[in-house]
């Protein structure tokens, strides 16, 4: 036999060690005040040229101070210094929605301000930039001991964090708000400034701006150029201050620098946004509950909706306006979770997460203080779960099943006005504002509501939440459909709606417009209103508080198990999951093999969307200036180097929900492009990242400026902005 010569075995040794390094290197999220500590070393062997200190810093400006929480759940990004931000057009959709009409269809059309004099205000939308972030743990455990009930914990937890918080931003204008990292084994203050006049300067077309619609989401390869624009405007003092025409744009402290240079494969990029929600360290029971009973649940519930939608869309123009948004959002997470199932499956993640949890046993049995410690943990997990379980299925049964029928859900809202009108104590007054309130909501619910469709989607969930929900967790009505019809859920549905006030405005305006004590009869024996009240109470009385104890307790178990895991692989470095705060993902430009013999490429063109021209289907009609730009290669100065025009890229940067507009920087930290989704294959990647299918997929930043200034002919707003050739 031969050996290997020593010098070899170890240059294996580093190279084996090296490589790790860099599949690990792509996976995480990471608090911008924490890179120094745990991976800028890495970040830098990878590429990066910048500090940590120009990614973060407290004394003077850094990147992070272009960066903005978008609305409640979207990242947005400051490219000029008058406030001007690059986001999603699928973050900025309802607020251009909500100015749009069938004579400005902005939606349809896209929408560019000529000047700031021609931006739209958007009442209710904010942009949050993050002033600092502190380790608080000390000061918010402070008197926590350890033999202390969940109760007692959480409690003192609540008075610490809630005094801390408003001795932070006593005398400023600032907002400040603890949450817990690493399941509540940390705590951090993350002080916010929060700006809310914020006006639309700009849309592409939805045959750009969502190109490829709900077919092509989350799919790669794609060809969405998926931005919008918006500015910032504050006060004189340049503060945050609410919406006036006097308002001036905001100067930032900090604004990205555009590059047009474009990537390579294995460019060094980062991402730096607000991502929602991970959930990395559950144990296997859990997979198993997403994987085989709540997703399964969702996908089958929300199929049924998403196919008589459909089947009505294709029939009519005006239904496919009416419900394009409803049908976008309920086909978005449909999706995603499928494709999260097929990732869970694949990477065989229920026995990944039970040899971790093999290697947890065995590694405190070796030592009789983490055996004390944590011995309890995972029967722990098994014993909650099993109860947990049937209250989860319950949930989706309740949220996917009951809720996804929209005029069960507009039902409810009726609730209050009977309240008021039983009880003595309540006035006229307050029941005539309760009646005028509802009647302001009976336009806007009705403008996007077809009774058909309505009437289809409630038969198919009642017959499902019938058939196949645990009776344990039904609603009592079905009781009623099993008695009195026989089991005939459609002679029952049929009943209701023949019955319902809730599906005709007239007859509603009529009750409210006269609405008297003793009509609150009239609603509480509305068939639907009955169904509704069923379907809400079953929740509340049988599933609500027996769910919440069992998350309850998963939170502090998962928060020792968390803690012994640390302890347990201490060389790791350990990124806390996702929970809307800033955050940092580093990777590289990359290609990947969705499945044998098959490479997607790491970038897509204009010409793909010529490929994909459909005129006959809405999503992938495309106009004949784009064409001609196509045909004539009339890209400005942002077209590739190769020839063509760069539309998307994808890298193995971690990212989820929240992401969308996320700036992707190269190693200067300079602007390359939007983060908008991932490629379908990956999207388990909230539960269980894989660095070989999981990629973000981002729009080139020369084809977001190459729709600005060739298509839209918007060249004043490219002018505000620091461009890099
Ligand atoms: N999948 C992306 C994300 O989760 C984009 C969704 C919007 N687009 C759509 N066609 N529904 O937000
Ligand atoms: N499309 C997502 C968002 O809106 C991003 C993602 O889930 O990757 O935040």
């Amino acid at each position: 036999m031969k050996t290997t010569p020593y010098y070899k075995r170890i240059a294996f040794a580093l190279l084996l060690m090296l490589s790790m390094m860099q599949l690990q290197a792509k996976e995480g999220m990471w608090l911008p005040n924490m890179l120094e500590q745990l991976v800028f070393s890495d970040m830098q062997q990878m590429g990066l040229r910048l500090t940590a200190d120009d990614i973060y810093s407290i004394n003077h400006s850094s990147l992070k101070d272009a960066i903005v929480l978008f609305g409640g759940g979207c990242t947005g990004e400051l490219v000029s210094a008058q406030g001007l931000m690059l986001t999603n057009h699928h973050c900025g959709y309802s607020a251009i929605q909500s100015h749009s009409t069938l004579d400005a269809d902005y939606l349809s059309k896209g929408f560019w301000a000529a000047n700031q004099g021609e931006e739209l205000p958007n009442a209710g939308l904010t942009a949050t930039f993050v002033i600092r972030i502190e380790d608080v743990s000390k000061e918010v455990l402070m008197g926590i001991t350890a033999n202390m009930s969940e109760a007692q914990r959480s409690k003192i937890v609540a008075t610490n964090c809630e005094a801390i918080e408003k001795k932070t931003i006593e005398g400023t204008h600032y907002k400040a708000k603890i949450k817990p990292f690493y399941s509540g084994n940390e705590y951090y203050m993350i002080v916010t400034e929060v700006f809310t006049d914020i006006r639309l300067v700009g849309a592409p077309p939805s045959n750009i701006g969502k190109f490829g619609g709900d077919t092509d989401n989350w799919m790669w390869p794609r060809h969405t150029g998926d931005f919008s624009v918006f500015r910032i405007y504050a006060g004189k003092d340049n503060e945050p201050a609410p919406y006036s025409k006097d308002n001036q744009p905001y100067v930032p402290k900090k604004s990205l620098s555009i590059s047009l240079k474009g990537v390579k494969k294995n460019d060094f990029t980062f991402v730096y946004g607000f991502p929602g929600t991970t959930q990395e360290n559950l144990c296997s029971q859990a997979i198993n509950l997403t994987s085989n009973i709540t997703n399964p649940v969702s996908i089958e519930l929300r199929r049924k909706r998403l196919d008589i939608i459909d089947s009505y869309m294709k029939t009519s123009e005006f239904i496919r306006i009416q419900y394009s948004a409803k049908y976008a959002s309920i086909s978005n997470y449909w999706k995603k979770m499928i494709g999260e199932n097929n990732g869970l499956k694949r990477l065989d993640a229920i026995n990944k997460k039970k040899e971790t949890e093999a290697t947890f046993n065995k590694w405190l049995n070796s030592n009789p203080d983490y055996s004390a410690q944590y011995k309890d943990v995972l029967p722990f997990f098994e014993n909650i779960y099993k109860k947990y379980a049937p209250l989860a299925g319950a949930y989706s049964y309740f949220t996917e099943g009951g809720l996804g029928v929209e005029s069960c859900k507009f039902a409810y809202t009726y609730t209050n006005i009977i309240t008021l009108s039983k009880q003595k104590e309540s006035s006229n007054s307050d029941i005539i504002k309760a009646a005028e309130k509802l009647t302001a909501a009976v336009g806007g619910y009705f403008k996007n509501y077809n009774l058909n469709i309505d009437k289809e989607i409630c038969l198919a969930l009642m017959q499902d939440y019938y058939e196949k929900g645990n009776p344990a967790f039904q609603p009592a009505i079905f009781v009623n459909i099993r008695e009195k019809y026989k089991g005939d859920v459609k002679k029952y549905i049929e009943d209701v709606y023949a019955n319902t006030l809730f599906t005709d405005t007239l007859k509603l305006n009529k009750l409210l417009k006269n609405y008297k004590r003793s009509d609150y009869k009239k609603i509480e024996k509305d068939p639907l209103y009955q169904l509704s009240q069923s379907i809400y109470n079953n929740y509340y009385n049988n599933i609500m508080q027996p769910k919440q104890q069992c998350e309850n307790q998963l939170d502090s178990l998962y928060r020792i198990y968390v803690r012994g895991l640390r302890q347990m692989q201490q060389d790791k470095k350990w990124w806390p999951d996702a929970n809307l705060t800033l955050r940092v993902a580093y990777g590289k430009v990359d290609d990947f093999f969705p499945r044998d013999g098959v490479r997607y490429n790491y970038f897509t063109t204009l010409q793909g969307i010529l490929e994909k021209e459909d005129p006959a289907i809405y999503d992938y009609v495309v106009e004949k200036k784009l064409k001609d730009l196509q045909k004539n290669k009339d890209f400005g100065r942002y077209g590739d180097a190769d020839g063509s025009m760069h539309v998307a890229f994808i890298a193995s940067n971690q990212t989820t929900g929240g992401n969308s507009g996320s700036p992707v920087m190269n190693a200067k930290g300079e602007l390359i492009g939007i983060n908008f989704d991932r490629n379908w294959e990956g999207t388990m990647s909230d539960l269980m990242y894989d660095p070989d299918q999981c990629r973000n997929i981002s729009l080139d930043i020369r084809y977001c400026l190459f729709v600005i200034d060739k298509f839209a002919g918007a060249g004043h707003l490219i002018k505000e902005m620091n461009i890099v050739e």
